[in-house]
Order: structure tokens, then C-alpha cells, then sequence
């Protein structure tokens, strides 16, 4: 929409205010030429209705094309002022109005405002005539009432009313002055005979021609015209049109022919000879023009420029050799060639835009200019396709090139934008300049994990400080937006904080472990680690990042069964009945590893008798190779060993004796040297002799004494009265010591009868009766049961001495539960299941 507004000031003031994209208004004032430096020429603040703070926030300042700058713009107090003495004629010559455009630019949103200082002419000069002194020739014969004599005109560099108004003649007594108007607005000066010239009464006549113009106060210029009188009858030259026109194409080159200008003469001989001339005083006529004196004819000699002169009247006298003229005009209209590119001037521009700049910011202002006319001069810019910006076209040949849709710097970092201006003209002409605007950055994009999550393994028994793995993010921004930290999100890893198992290098995103790991205690753990940008406000985001320990073969198998006990006696009966692959026991081992480094396998390694006994390899069963004979020694004993299938591999021995033997006490008999502890037998047999020996020297002192003492009393009482000899009773000691039953039901029990005399004692047994029985049974659950008997064996209530040891073989129930039990006994029944078996059943 238009907005204009007229208002009365110092001068005429005409605002127009177009919303035009950017804003653009216009402001014209008017002012005199030659005010001095510092005049104000108009409030420019108030009349566009900008704040002082808005011109100096904004840059403002004045764009113009021209070299010279006439006027200044104070910013503080928002007014125009005269920069320098301003000389109209220097300005703009004869052309009206003279006028001073200039654009004032404004930054941050960038606008512009075009203002027109109109300048009003003083007068400042006076009317000249190019020659003070012009002479004539007439004759008698032509110098008739009403013979014309054109005269030249006075030339005024002001314009209007103080140019040349009026001319003046004196003296009055022979001619008039006779003033025509011409079509360019000047006037023609001819001077008409009123009254016969007598030449005998002058020969000479001497006149003064004055112009004055009509300004404030009045000038003058004056000029001498001196006639002289001829005696001879003669004919002055007469052209043959008052006017001719003729057309030139502008850059026509020099001796081109505009036209021939002819003028004829009555008189023959020397007084037809015509002569022409250019007349021309102003501008440059003559400089461009030439004509031939003798011919007529009239040609280009200088530079014929549309731009600058759009015509020319050229002033032609014809002259005798009498001193005759006449005068014609030849008005020269100048055809425009498309000569003239296309100006593009950059009025205002920014070489960066931020990202994250609005729609329609304006980032640069252009003025195109053509010099030419017509479809010469008429210039359409455009830009490069494809890229996020506009050209939008305002008024008066200003453009303003906008963003057209989002920037985004990630996707471009700049941009170098072509504007081409082209004119109509055939062929057009164009011209291109070449922006590049750069796009800062903004904050507009968060750090991306290159994963989604991560997965690492770190093996168990680490070193604490170990380096584990990098996570590493990318921030698509620049610089400090870009600049990346890591920080480890809080959170617990079984009751304990994250922090204290990990720790993450703020820069390189490198995971360090804070301590050693044990598999066998924790497996794996997750965690958060969250990158942030270093942008205002930061930008972040988070991933999952989840260590899994690594086992490691570092716990060696663990034999359950048979136990391994320091000092006791634990053996295996084989009754030598037994056929070839009879069970004698099983090794029951654990690895609390997992994966291969649990993967037990039993070998035999060292054996009494090889050729007997052989161990399940994965199973770890004893079974006979063979049958049992006589000849086999009752005490075997065999050295298993149990490897994981680690690496390097971990094992564990266990010693297993076993008893062949059809009865106890032959069991007994053999195996009683297993009691290594023979010395400790020996010493306990000597302390008992010794407490014996000690008791019965107590004894038998008491009983001499006490018989002493009775035999003394009864010496006595035979006095007083009678009586009997106590009976002290005996009692032997007598041990049995029976564990808790195990929640394992295997209970193996043996018993040791020992004598306080030698092994070959005179204690004696009933029937050996334990007896071991497995029963399989594949179809059930494959629970096995261990049924077990026992009979007391100690039923000699004779014997002096009697020690009675049962020992209870279970598991150690701090390791398993009765649950667990159940389960064990399932692995212990089935080699398939053992394959399965891992640390988590329990
Ligand atoms: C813009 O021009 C400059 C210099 O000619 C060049 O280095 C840059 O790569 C150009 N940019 C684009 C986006 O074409
Ligand atoms: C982690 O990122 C998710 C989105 O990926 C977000 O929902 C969550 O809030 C973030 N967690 C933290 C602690 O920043």
C-alpha cells in the first residue's frame, strides 16, 4: 500500500512511505542552491518517523551514486545537512528541475529510504552574449523595410525567471527588435528594418543589444552590433528550409553525414559564393558537429552520446562574399543504441546470516541502473535457482534479495549468490555480481552417539584404570557448539553408584574401569553416558552403554566328594563278588567358572591297581574293569584328578581309597595303617599304661589305707559294735559320637574298634554290617537313593574298652540348601545333566 503525506516545513515536503518487503519510503525536500556548509535541509528523523536511536543503532548513512556528496546526514540529531556548497548550474545545467538522489540505509532489519533534495535556482548569473561585437553588411538595394537580420541570443546559466527575459535595442531609429519563440523554449533575436538606410548619411551604423533576465536583483549583457552600408546591388544567400531534421544513431563514427544544409543565391560571381557556418555558441556543439563550408554539408566530428544529449539544434548561417546571411536550424535527434549494460550497485549488504534467521530477512539491497532509454533501459534481475533466497523487486529499479525458506547451516555454510540485471535491449546486455554471504552457526543440533548403544567385554582380574572402550558423539554445529563432553548419568549398580565401577574422560569419552571385576560376582552392569555440546543453552543426549565381564579360568574345580579330610579314614567297599563295571563311587566336583573353564573332566591319575578301576571321564564314576579276584590287595587307592577345560586349564586332586573286601574287619585290618597317626596310638597307649599304672597305685594305696583305717575301726568296733566291707562298683567308659545326618542321604559310616592293648585286640565285633546299595533308576526322576544300613557293632558289653565313631559324610549344608540338595543329587545320578550343570543352580 502507498502512504503518502504532504507537509508544509523550511521546505516543500512530500513523503511516501511504500511497504514494499523491505521497508521503503521517500522524502523530498527543496532547497536553494548555494546555502552555506551546515544549513539544514530537513528533519529526516521526524519525517520518517524513525528515532535518533533506530538511525544509530541502525548504521544509518546516505547510499548515492554520486562521486560528490552534497549532503550529510547527522545521526545524532536525526537531521539533513549541506555538506557542500551546492552550485545548480555545475549540477545540472539547463536541465529543471535539478534534483539530488540519495538513499539512506539502514541495518539490522536492513531498510532504505530514498530522499530527493530538490535544488532552486538563484540568480547568480547574468545573461552573456558569446561575442561582444557582431557585424553586418547590407546593401542598399536589400535594405528594405521588413529585411531580417537574425541576431544571436544571449545565453543565461540560470534557469526560469532568472534567465534571459527580455532584449533591448538602442538606438530605435532604424530597426525593431522582433523576438520568436522557439519550440526548445529560447527565443529567436531578429532585428527588422524599420526605416530605409541611407548610406550617404551613414556609412556605419553601431547598435547595442542588451538582455536582462528576470530575477532579484536584474542582470544584464550586452552586445555591440556594428552594420555597415554597401553601395552594391546584391542578393543575400536564402536557405532552402527554415528547419531541417535528420537523425543520428548515437557512437555514429566521426565524418558520418547527418545532413546537407543548402542555401541559394540570386547574385552570380563572387557575391554567389555562399559560405555556411555553425553559429552555436553553448554547450558543445561544435565540438560534435562540423559543416562544410563550401558544401553544406554536415558531419560528426565528435562523440554523439544518447546518454548525454538526446538532440541537438544546430545553428546554421549561410554568408556571401557580400556579407549576406541567412540562418537555418538543423535539429539532430539522436537514436539510443544498447550501449549500456546493466549497473548493479550494492547498496547495502551482510556477509553473514545467522541459521536461524526469520523468513524475509532482508540480506542485501541493489539499485540497477541502465543508462539507456526505452526497452534499452529496461533491466530485470534475477538469482541463481534452487538456493533459499529471493530477489523481491521494489520500486525504481531497487531490489532486495530476502530468504525465501529456512537456512540451515549444517546442510550449506555459505552461499554465493549471482544476481544478474539484463536489459531489453536487442541483443541485451547484462551484467552480474557475485555474493557470498556465510551462515553462523547456531546451537541447533544435539551430539549424536554413533551407536545406539553400546556393548563391551572386559575380561574379569582387570587391572583397576584399565581403558574398556571410547564412545564417542558428533555434533553435526561448529565450534563450541560442536565441542563435545561426556558425562557419566548417575545410577546404581547393585546398591553401589556407577561412578565407583567406571569413570568417563569428559573429552575423549574414553571408559575407564575404576576397579578389578569378578565374574563370578557380577556378569555385567549398565549405564548411562550422556553427551552435551558446549552451545548456550547446551544441547545433549544419552546412550546405553552395557560391560559385560569376561570369565576367566581362575577358580580350579572343587571336589565335593569323596571329602578330603585331614586325619579321618573314608573308604570305598568293593566286595569281591563285584562284577566288571560295578559303581564304586562317584567324584563330584564343581567349578564355579562358567562356560569352558566349568567343563570338568575326571582322569585317573595314579591307581594301586590300574588294570581294576577306571574313572567315567566326564562323569567322574569309579567303575571295575574287571573282576574282582582274590589276589587284589583289600586297600586301593587312587589318585582322580579333575580338569576344567580352561586355558591354561585349572585341576584339582582328590584321593579315593577303596576297600576290597567281603567283611569289616578284614577291611579293618588292612586299613588300619592308613592311621598314619601310628605314633600318636603309641604315645595314647603309653599314657594309658601310665594312668592306669597311676590309678592302680592310687587305688591300692587308698585300699591299704582305707583298709588300714577299716582294720584300725574294726579293731575298735570290736569294742563297740560290728559291721560289713564297702563294694565299690566300676563302670568302664564308653564313647559314641554320632554327627547330625547330612542332607546329602549318603551317609557312609565306619567304625573303629580299638583296644587299649594292640590292634590284635581281644574287643570283639558282631556282623560287619554296613552295606552300600545304589539303585538306578533312569525311568524316575532319576533321584537316587542311597539306601543305607547300619548295624550296631558294638554289643560286647564284656569288653573293657569299647570305642564306638560313627562319622556322618554329607555336605557341607553351608554350601547347599536342602533344595539345592535335591538338585544335586539329579546331577549326581545323571552324566547328561551334569553337562548342563552351572554355578547359577546355585
Ligand atoms: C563460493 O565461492 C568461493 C570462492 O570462489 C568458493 O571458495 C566457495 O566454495 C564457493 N561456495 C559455494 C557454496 O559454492
Ligand atoms: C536419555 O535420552 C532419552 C531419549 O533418548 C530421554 O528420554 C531421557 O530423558 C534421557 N535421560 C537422561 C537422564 O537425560
Amino acid at each position: 500500500g502507498m502512504h503518502c503525506v504532504t507537509m508544509k516545513g523550511q521546505a516543500l515536503l512530500f513523503i511516501c512511505l511504500l511497504s514494499l518487503g523491505s521497508v521503503i519510503g521517500q522524502v523530498s525536500y527543496t532547497i536553494p542552491e548555494e546555502m552555506s556548509k551546515g544549513s539544514l535541509v530537513g528533519n529526516i528523523a521526524q519525517d520518517l518517523g524513525l528515532e535518533t536511536k533506530r538511525l544509530t543503532s541502525g548504521k544509518a548513512r546516505i547510499y548515492t551514486r554520486d562521486s560528490d556528496e552534497y549532503i550529510e546526514l547527522n545521526r545524532e540529531r536525526g537531521v539533513l545537512l549541506v555538506k557542500e556548497r551546492i552550485d545548480r548550474e555545475a549540477l545540472c545545467r539547463q536541465t529543471t528541475p535539478c534534483a539530488l538522489h540519495f538513499q539512506i540505509i539502514l541495518e539490522n532489519p536492513m531498510e532504505f529510504y530514498s530522499v530527493t533534495v530538490q535544488i532552486t535556482d538563484i540568480n547568480d548569473n547574468a545573461p552573456t552574449f558569446e561575442e561582444g561585437e557582431i557585424k553586418f553588411k547590407i546593401s542598399d538595394e536589400s535594405a528594405v523595410t521588413g529585411a531580417k537580420f537574425v541576431l544571436e541570443r544571449a545565453e543565461d546559466l540560470d534557469v526560469g525567471i532568472n534567465g534571459v527575459q527580455s532584449y533591448e535595442l538602442k538606438p530605435t531609429d532604424n530597426f525593431a527588435l522582433k523576438l520568436h519563440n522557439n519550440a526548445d523554449g529560447n527565443k529567436n533575436v531578429e532585428m527588422v528594418l524599420q526605416k530605409p538606410l541611407d548610406r550617404e548619411k551613414h556609412e556605419q551604423i553601431s547598435l547595442v543589444l542588451t538582455a536582462v533576465d528576470g530575477g532579484e536583483p536584474q542582470m544584464s549583457g550586452t552586445m555591440l552590433i556594428i552594420i555597415t552600408v554597401l553601395d552594391v546591388n546584391d542578393n543575400a544567400p536564402v536557405f532552402t528550409q527554415q528547419t531541417y531534421k535528420a537523425t543520428v544513431t548515437e557512437n555514429s563514427p566521426k565524418g558520418t553525414v547527418v545532413a546537407t544544409v543548402t542555401a541559394s543565391d540570386a547574385d552570380q560571381g563572387s557575391h554567389g559564393k555562399i559560405t555556411y557556418s555553425i553559429t552555436n555558441t553553448l554547450g558543445n556543439v561544435r565540438k560534435i558537429f562540423e559543416v562544410n563550408q563550401e558544401s553544406g554539408e554536415v558531419t560528426v566530428i565528435g562523440n554523439i552520446d544518447f546518454e548525454k544529449s538526446r538532440h541537438f539544434q544546430i545553428n546554421l548561417r549561410a554568408i556571401d562574399d557580400g556579407g549576406l546571411t541567412d540562418s537555418c536550424k538543423l535539429i539532430v535527434d539522436v537514436k539510443d543504441l544498447n550501449d549500456n549494460k546493466p549497473e548493479i550497485n550494492i547498496m547495502s549488504k551482510s556477509t553473514v546470516i545467522s541459521e536461524d534467521a526469520k523468513l524475509n530477512t532482508v540480506v542485501t539491497m541493489i539499485n540497477v541502473e541502465d543508462l539507456d532509454s526505452g526497452e534499452n533501459g529496461n533491466v530485470k534481475c534475477f538469482i541463481s535457482e534452487n538456493i533459499p533466497f529471493l530477489l523481491k523487486t521494489s520500486t525504481n529499479n531497487f531490489y532486495s534479495l530476502v530468504t525465501d525458506s529456512d537456512l540451515d547451516r549444517e546442510r550449506a555454510t555459505d552461499y554465493n549468490i549471482t544476481v544478474t540485471c539484463s536489459d531489453e535491449g536487442v541483443p541485451s546486455l547484462s551484467s552480474s555480481v557475485t555474493l557470498t554471504l556465510q551462515i553462523s552457526d547456531v546451537n541447533d543440533n544435539a551430539p549424536v552417539f554413533e551407536r545406539s548403544s553400546y556393548e563391551a567385554y572386559i575380561v574379569e582380574n582387570n587391572t583397576p584404570g584399565l581403558s574398556i572402550f571410547t564412545v564417542k558423539a558428533r555434533d553435526a554445529d561448529w565450534n563450541q557448539n560442536a565441542r563435545v563432553s561426556y558425562i557419566l548419568e548417575d545410577s546404581s549398580v547393585s546398591g553401589v553408584p556407577v561412578s565407583s565401577y567406571v569413570s568417563v574422560s569428559a573429552d575423549s569419552g574414553v571408559i575407564d574401569a575404576l576397579r578389578s571385576f569378578d565374574y563370578e560376582q557380577i556378569k555385567d552392569f549398565q549405564f548411562r553416558v550422556k553427551a552435551q555440546d558446549g552451545g548456550s543453552p547446551p544441547l545433549s543426549s544419552n546412550v546405553s552403554v552395557k560391560i559385560m565381564i569376561q570369565d576367566q579360568n581362575d577358580n580350579p574345580p572343587q571336589v565335593l566328594y569323596p571329602v578330603q579330610t585331614g586325619g579321618s579314614l573314608v573308604a570305598e567297599m568293593v566286595p569281591r563278588s563285584a562284577d566288571v563295571g560295578y559303581l564304586v563311587t562317584k567324584v563330584v566336583a564343581v567349578d564355579v567358572d562358567s562356560g569352558q573353564n566349568a567343563w570338568l573332566s575326571y582322569k585317573l591319575q595314579k591307581a594301586t591297581d590300574r588294570a581294576l578301576f577306571e574313572v567315567g571321564l566326564q562323569n567322574g564314576e569309579i567303575r571295575t574293569i574287571r573282576q574282582v579276584t582274590d589276589k587284589d590287595a583289600v586297600k586301593q587307592r587312587l589318585t582322580v584328578i579333575v580338569e576344567d577345560n580352561g586355558q591354561p586349564s585349572r585341576s584339582a586332586t582328590v584321593i579315593v581309597n577303596v576297600a576290597v573286601a567281603d567283611s569289616f574287619p578284614e577291611v579293618l585290618s588292612e586299613f588300619t595303617d592308613f592311621t598314619h597317626d601310628k605314633e600318636y596310638n603309641d604315645n595314647l597307649t603309653f599314657y594309658l599304661v601310665l594312668a592306669l599304672a597311676v590309678v592302680s597305685f592310687l587305688f591300692i594305696t587308698c585300699l591299704v589305707v582305707i583298709i588300714s583305717v577299716k582294720v584300725y575301726r574294726w579293731r575298735q568296733s570290736r569294742v563297740l559294735y560290728h559291721s560289713n566291707l564297702p563294694v565299690i562298683p566300676y563302670y568302664p567308659p564308653r564313647y559314641s559320637d554320632t554327627l547330625g545326618t547330612g542332607t546329602l542321604q549318603h551317609v557312609y559310616n565306619y567304625e573303629v574298634c580299638r583296644t587299649t592293648d594292640s590292634r590284635k585286640s581281644d574287643c570283639k565285633f558282631g556282623i560287619a554290617g554296613s552295606q552300600n546299595v545304589l539303585i538306578m533308576d533312569p525311568s524316575s526322576t532319576g533321584t537316587m537313593q542311597r539306601i543305607q544300613s547300619e548295624k550296631s557293632i558294638l554289643d560286647e558289653p564284656d569288653s573293657p574298652l569299647e570305642f564306638h565313631r560313627s562319622e556322618t559324610v554329607g555336605h557341607p549344608s553351608s554350601i547347599f540348601s536342602t533344595m539345592d540338595s535335591i538338585l544335586l543329587s539329579t546331577f549326581l545320578s545323571s552324566d547328561s545333566l551334569f553337562y548342563y550343570f552351572t554355578p547359577t543352580l546355585f
